[in-house]
């Protein structure tokens, strides 16, 4: 069956059965590579993308619930303000470590930025808490997060 989504700001008609997880249309069909596979049981969070801003797990949400609700995944969300500012912290910072579970990481520090512009600590531990990262980078997520939060009060 064909579904219209909207993608990063572009409508892509994809021929795919209903329940096809939008982790893997993003990457087996769209072939954008950057949201990735991690445990496909919404545990680990390395599939996460923005569903009308809201942070969810691509690797448990069925095509067919998309509708006409704007997606964003890691390669879009350098576009947006809250976007920019993480990425920039997250250079910064020296965040990264293996990589793996980065784009996650930043899709769901994007949309806590973008809700709450002031994180304190445990607002950033309720928002990254289902991020997994087995190199353990999750002091230099929060510091980097930190950081994005004093930047974008800046206007920088
Ligand atoms: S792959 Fe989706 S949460 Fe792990
Ligand atoms: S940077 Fe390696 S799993 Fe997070």
């Amino acid at each position: 069956m064909a579904f219209a989504i909207e993608v990063n700001g572009m409508t892509h008609s994809v021929d795919v059965d209903g329940d096809t997880p939008l982790l893997w249309v993003l990457r087996d069909v769209l072939g954008m590579t950057g949201t990735k596979f991690g445990c496909g049981m919404a545990l680990c969070g390395a599939c996460t993308v923005h569903v009308d801003g809201a942070a969810i797990r691509s690797c448990i949400t069925p095509v067919d619930s998309i509708g006409s609700s704007k997606i964003t995944t890691i390669e879009g969300i350098g576009r947006t303000p809250a976007g920019a500012a993480i990425q920039k912290a997250w250079l910064d910072r020296e965040v990264v470590q293996c990589g793996y579970c980065q784009s996650g990481q930043i899709m769901s520090a994007s949309a806590l930025l973008a809700s709450n512009p002031h994180p304190i600590d445990s607002d950033i531990e309720a928002a990254m808490s289902g991020n997994i990262c087995r190199c353990g980078t999750y002091l230099r997520i929060r510091d980097a997060i930190k950081q994005a939060a004093q930047t974008s009060a800046q206007g920088g």
